[in-house]
């Protein structure tokens, strides 16, 4: 996409964290942001921080679940705003803990919101951007949709789940013709936004800060960049993965943190329940 000047950028929980900064920056180069949330408090308090910026943005009150909803949301973009052009499905949830210990619908909450709700709002979404002049899709999977994380295994996996749904998805667009819609998947390591709030970083990958992170974003959007694997160690994880042994690469995962990181995960306040 050569400028996302007066582009509509439709991003799914946006109303804090990686989503509200991915809206601040692309709205700073003159996109027109559609932020969605299912928090009304917080993405009102994210309306009014990115009017004092001066970003145009609308917001909406969106749960990603609720996927019957969907086709009528769409609808009423439509009649306000116009088609989408750029979708970020950037909603998740995390449940840190060992697998058992979780009652099994936070589990299935997971899926829900990153799958389910990843999947539905493409199969709203996609023929927008296949419609638009040119159209882009980004889908906030995560460095741990390339590893295993213990504490945290629907979570992982959820985000394994993004990660090869949308590189189908963008190998599908080419093989269609479509190559006018570029396709992104995103995949980084632990951000200073609160959601691993308490988790020990794995050696050589310090938490990033959100603006790091969307400045990436931004550049993939404009380059149409297929994958965006931040810090610079995530970059070498399918290779490393690919041609160690797995007593080897499993061991790696040990020395560096990766496999005990999550055990003190306490999130956002108040969402462990131990
Ligand atoms: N923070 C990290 O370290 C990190 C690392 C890798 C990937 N990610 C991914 O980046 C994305 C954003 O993460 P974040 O750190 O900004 O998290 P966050 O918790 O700060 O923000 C997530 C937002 O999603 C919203 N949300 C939750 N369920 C929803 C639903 N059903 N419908 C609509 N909105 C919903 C929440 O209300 C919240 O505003 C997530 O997909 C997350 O998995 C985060």
């Amino acid at each position: 996409m050569r400028s996302l000047r007066d582009k509509l950028i439709l991003i799914t929980g946006g109303a804090r964290g990686i989503g509200l900064a991915i809206a601040r920056r692309l709205g700073r180069d003159g996109g027109r942001i559609v932020l969605t949330d299912l928090d009304a408090v917080e993405l009102e308090r994210a309306r009014e921080s990115l009017q004092k910026d001066e970003v145009d943005c609308s917001v909406f009150t969106l749960d990603v679940t609720d996927t019957e909803a969907l086709p009528d949301f769409r609808q009423r973009l439509h009649d306000q705003l116009g088609p989408v052009e750029v979708l970020v499905n950037n909603a998740g949830v995390v449940f840190g803990g060992p697998f058992l210990d979780l009652p099994l619908e936070k589990h299935l909450l997971t899926y829900r919101v990153n799958v389910d709700g990843v999947v539905a709002m493409t199969y709203n979404f996609l023929p927008d951007l296949i419609a638009a002049e040119e159209g882009h899709l980004v889908n906030i999977s995560s460095a741990s949709g390339l590893v295993a994380l213990p504490w945290g295994s629907t979570y992982a996996s959820s985000k394994w789940a993004v990660l090869g749904f949308t590189e189908s998805i963008r190998q599908e667009m080419t093989e269609l013709g479509h190559e006018h819609v570029a396709v992104t998947t995103v995949c980084p390591g632990y951000v200073d936004t609160g959601m691993f709030e308490g988790v020990r970083p794995p050696m050589l990958m310090p938490f990033l800060e959100p603006e790091q992170l969307v400045d990436k974003v931004r550049t993939a959007i404009l380059k149409r960049q297929e994958m965006v694997l931040e810090p610079w160690l995530v970059k070498f994880t399918p290779l490393l993965k690919g041609i160690l042994p797995r007593f080897l690469s499993d061991g790696l995962a040990d020395l560096m943190g990766v496999t005990t990181g999550m055990k003190s995960w306490s999130g956002h306040a108040g969402e462990r329940d131990d």
